[in-house]
């Protein structure tokens, strides 16, 4: 019998409905809490359970990419890869890799600096919106309105630490309809879309942040923009993809590698996680 790991922190509706997915092919489940873990990153012994193939679900996204690249290291399968998933799971290298793969994207300013980054932002104008590199669920995603919002913005980050002192600045993108899009890829298809509404005056439409669905038709472009995306930050694998649209069209925003989908099954119908789940077998074989 195949044996599948999820590696967990915490068992979401996700994560039952693809535990119950695998039950239903007929493999078997292993649910790893990354609590009870340890590992050998010398090459003894540890306590991971065997599992033919591993699916990564950890919420904390540094503790899943290890898991996964110490996975990796000792032969085994997992899903997604490291390299892609630590290209997903930092902003700053999803837009490179976008914009290296011709992929339109808004146009992003890197600074270090408080001075740097106000002289940035006088190349994008305002509003312009200010992220973490690595983050997710909208949290801290700002608009920054005019020069002094920007100046005070930065100046709380750099006493955030380490990470938030490396201000990713981007153009802002006016939301044609107010909505955006968020299509998921399972290995060489778009399975699935929905348009996401953010609440009233609310910049991001993230579902974590009340944002509300519906669903999308998979368009030939959707379709096309979507798996172009996941293919640039390393492909082969079950990616989130964050769609702008905008009046120069479309544009990738970023690329999820852990994705959630208790919003997408219900609005669209569509069995996100069984998909996945045929999607990991076949990886098997
Ligand atoms: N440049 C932008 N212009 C307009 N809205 C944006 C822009 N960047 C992000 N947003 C909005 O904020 C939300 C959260 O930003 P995102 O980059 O996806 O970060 P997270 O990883 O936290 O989801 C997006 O889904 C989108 O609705
Ligand atoms: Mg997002």
């Amino acid at each position: 019998m195949v044996t599948v790991g999820l590696i967990c922190d915490r068992v979401r509706w996700d994560e039952k409905e693809l535990i119950k997915a695998v039950r239903r092919r007929g493999a078997k489940p292993l649910i790893i809490d990354q609590k009870n873990i340890f590992l050998d990153i010398t090459g003894g012994k540890d306590n991971i359970p065997e599992a033919d193939i591993y699916l990564q679900r950890s919420v904390s996204t540094l503790k899943g990419l290890y898991i996964s690249k110490i996975l990796e290291e000792k032969g085994c399968t997992v899903i997604n890869s490291f390299e892609s998933s630590r290209i997903c799971a930092d902003k700053l290298l999803t837009t490179l890799a976008l914009a290296k793969a011709g992929i339109p994207t808004p146009r992003t300013l890197i600074a270090f600096d408080i001075e740097s980054g106000l002289e940035a932002l006088e190349q994008l104008g305002y509003p312009a919106v200010i992220k973490p590199v690595i983050g997710s669920w909208g949290r801290f995603v700002a608009l920054l309105r005019d020069r002094q919002t920007a100046r005070s913005i930065m100046e709380e980050r750099t006493f955030m630490g380490a990470l938030y002192q490396t201000f990713y600045l981007q153009e802002y993108v006016e939301k044609i309809g107010k909505k955006d899009i968020r299509s998921f890829v399972v290995g060489d298809r778009v399975v699935a879309a929905i348009y996401r509404i953010a609440v009233k005056d609310e910049l991001r439409t993230n579902t974590a942040l009340g944002g509300r669905a519906e669903a999308c038709q998979i368009t030939p472009e959707i379709e096309n923009l979507s798996l172009r995306a996941a293919e640039a930050v390393g492909g082969d694998g079950v990616y989130g993809v964050d769609i702008l649209i905008g009046d120069k069209g479309m544009m990738v925003n970023e690329v999820n590698h852990t994705v959630e989908f208790h919003t997408t099954v219900p609005v669209t119908g569509i069995d996100v996680p069984g998909l996945i789940i045929d999607y990991v077998l076949e990886r098997v074989k």
